[in-house]
């Protein structure tokens, strides 16, 4: 069994990390968002390994993770004003944007689409690897298939273990959840999934309204989602009050622990960035714990918690 190896962000490691990936190696990332299953995005065999790792359905597309604006027009054509100017809001960050892409790009970046996912993260040891190695990186969350995305080198070793040789440990992601996804090649821009940078923040910038095809806020909708970003006991989204009427849980709670019932407590923020940051991990917690489920108090039904809404009804669909 090959045992994967958390490594120090070192200048010397950064460099060896920026050498495996030359050589069609898998390593594990850390970014702002979750960690990255990160390989060449110039290489074809390399970031078939990538899907084999995950376990991730092939037609699933993959995101470019650039470190300079100079690499831009490597991946993509047809590059907007409009897209110049989010870049200059929000990048390095966590949003990802859908252009159309370069006739180079690999149909298992794309998913056979005629687009590309592209962005900038904000994290030193990503961007230190990626300009030490004049490299682009295809880096999905470094997880298996629809589990938990990670948030630290030691959950990435959790699911990919055996998978990748290499994980650089950024410590813990500072955002948490995914990057927002708009797709610029649509009439108007839509965000494909939604995360802490927010439609708003997206509207400010452009001037103007786009579209949101994610669901609402509202938990009453759920039916639709696609199961993702789970964890392997069921999960179920309650009021407080519903807390009571279970004995083997976990919880996840905005209060502190009022039950004497419940196997394990988590209290959560208040504050929605501060619960996306700690999301995962609390998941994570739960999972291991001897919890036979994980109940998670239902957030505010505001546009705030949208992002968090979309994930915990993901986390929750069976
Ligand atoms: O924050 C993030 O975005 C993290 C970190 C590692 O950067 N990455 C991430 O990758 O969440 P992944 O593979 O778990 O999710 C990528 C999402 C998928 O939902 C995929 O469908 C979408 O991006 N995507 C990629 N290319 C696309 C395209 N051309 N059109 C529409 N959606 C695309
Ligand atoms: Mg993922």
């Amino acid at each position: 069994m090959k045992m994967s190896k958390i490594l120090h962000p070192t200048t010397e490691n950064i460099k060896l990390a920026a050498k495996a990936l030359q050589a069609g190696k898998l390593v594990g990332l850390p970014t702002e968002t979750v960690y990255g299953l990160a390989a060449d995005a110039t290489n074809h065999q390399a970031i078939e390994q990538i899907f084999l790792a995950k376990n991730r359905p092939i037609n699933h597309p993959l995101i470019v993770h650039i470190a300079d604006l100079n690499q831009l027009s490597n991946w993509a054509i047809d590059i907007a004003d409009i897209a110049i100017s989010l870049f200059d809001a929000f990048w390095p960050g966590p949003l990802t944007v859908i252009l159309k892409k370069h006739a180079k790009v690999s149909s298992l970046i794309t998913g056979g689409q005629s687009t590309v996912a592209i962005r900038m993260p904000a994290h030193p040891v990503i961007l230190s690897v990626l300009k030490t190695g004049t490299l682009a990186v295809a880096a999905p969350s470094a997880n298996r298939h629809c589990h938990v995305s990670p948030t630290t080198a030691q959950h990435v070793s959790e699911e990919l273990g055996n998978q990748v040789g290499m994980i650089l440990d950024g410590g813990a992601c500072t955002v948490g959840i995914e990057s927002t996804i708009l797709n610029l090649t649509s009439q108007i821009p839509e965000i494909l999934r939604p995360g802490i940078i927010s439609q708003q923040q997206i509207e400010s910038v452009l001037g103007f309204k786009i579209q949101s095809n994610h669901s609402s806020t509202s938990p009453r909708v759920s039916g639709s989602l696609n199961k993702h970003y789970a964890p392997s006991k069921p999960v179920k989204l309650v009021s407080a009050h519903e807390f009571s009427h279970y004995k083997q849980a976990g919880m996840m709670a905005f209060s502190e622990r009022s039950y004497k019932n419940p196997t394990s407590w988590i209290t959560m923020s208040t504050d929605p960035k501060e619960y996306a940051r700690d999301l995962y991990s609390a998941l994570r917690l739960l999972d291991h714990s001897e919890a036979e489920i994980i109940l998670i108090e239902m957030p505010p039904d505001t546009a705030d918690w949208s992002a968090i809404w979309d994930r915990l009804k993901r986390a929750a669909t069976k």
